[in-house]
């Protein structure tokens, strides 16, 4: 039986983006994912939390972890689920999004977990569905260049239990340096990452090509969130843009390397996936720059021999990649469990 968590300052319905979680929000998801990923793998593993309750997954792109992962956390959560997909469905007859998530709210949803292609859908659903008077929670499960909250909290719980096993809280990242290296311009997991991990006091340093890290991206974070008047997090940990690599990895704890998003790349922004390794990639022998063995990320799925050596993928004592997906689920099943709860209240 899980105890309840603090739920007392989480306010949240729809989980959107990161850019206006307090410290508090983060502590509370990384607390409550500790105790879920606690609870054992054998017996039972369902939790009563969310049954009677409908979890639709609507994909709009496609997904092999965040989508399994969500599936998975709702039924540990013993929720129903549902998942659309677009080839199939009325869609392509016309049917307008707003109609299509009206249509899974009447059948009873819950909670909607909406991945698109272009930035901003999820919010708009959320603000349409609302004014339609419908009590469902969205939850943006990544969209466009602009948020994947749910991968940078399972970027942040995995980081914290590296640093911290025993304690994987916010202090755990305090003051850590972290790299993250490559794509950032079509990133929506960089740009959650950025407010989350500085709103945890760690250090980030950005690297990559002037094409794919944009002079300036160092600002992201230097304004008040959008929307807010005052960023609600008091201090943040600073954010350093360093084209050299290796430069970058100077006193690194952890890297976090980035899918180049082909896919996303209207132009040709890199001359060639060999020199992109040779400067941006990471191995074995590049990592030794950073004086220490260092955990290195990749949110998936990842392209062998780019972003990664694929010795150093497979390398478990360097390589949290399995150790993400992992944390996924206890970090879903916190954020549906939270969400329900809100709902309740
Ligand atoms: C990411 C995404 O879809 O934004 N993947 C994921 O959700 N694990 C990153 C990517 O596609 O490169």
């Amino acid at each position: 039986m899980i105890a309840r968590p603090p739920l007392s300052r989480w306010s949240y319905r729809h989980v959107l983006d990161l850019a206006a979680f307090s410290q508090e929000d983060y502590a509370t998801v990384l607390e409550l994912a500790n105790r879920f990923r606690a609870l054992p793998m054998s017996g039972p593993r369902r939790l009563p939390a969310l049954q009677g309750r409908l979890v639709t997954t609507l994909f709009f792109e496609p997904s092999t972890r965040t989508r399994s992962s969500f599936e998975l956390a709702a039924r540990r959560l013993s929720a129903d689920v549902q998942s659309f997909s677009p080839a199939s469905s009325a869609l392509a007859k016309g049917e307008s999004l707003l109609d299509t998530a009206r249509t899974y709210v009447a059948m009873g949803s819950d909670v909607l977990v909406v991945r698109h292609g272009c930035s901003g859908v999820p919010a708009l659903l959320a603000r349409d569905l609302e004014r339609a008077g419908c009590k469902v929670a969205v939850l943006n499960g990544g969209d466009g260049l602009h948020s994947h909250p749910s991968q940078a909290l399972l970027d942040l719980f995995t980081l914290a239990r590296h640093f911290n096993p025993d304690a994987p809280g916010l202090e755990a990242l305090q003051r850590r340096r972290i790299v993250i290296v490559g794509d950032l311009l079509h990133s929506r997991v960089a740009r959650s990452n950025l407010w989350a991990l500085t709103a945890c006091g760690a250090d980030v340093v950005l690297c990559g090509p002037e094409s794919l890290l944009p002079q300036g991206f160092e600002q992201f974070v230097s304004a008040p969130p959008p929307g807010q008047q005052l960023d609600p997090v008091p201090q943040r940990g600073s954010l350093r843009l360093e084209r050299d690599l290796d430069r970058a990895l100077e006193g690194a704890d952890a890297v976090m390397t980035l899918r180049l998003q082909k896919e996303r790349m209207r132009h040709h922004l890199i001359t060639s996936l060999d020199a992109y390794h040779r400067r941006y990639g990471l191995n074995h022998e590049r990592l030794q720059v950073c004086g220490k063995t260092v955990p290195v990320l990749h949110p998936g799925p990842v392209n062998r021999g780019v972003e990664l050596s694929g010795d150093l993928l497979d390398d478990a004592s360097v390589s949290l990649v399995e150790e993400q997906v992992r944390n996924g689920i206890p970090v879903r099943m916190a954020l549906l469990y939270l969400m329900a709860a809100t709902e309740d209240g």
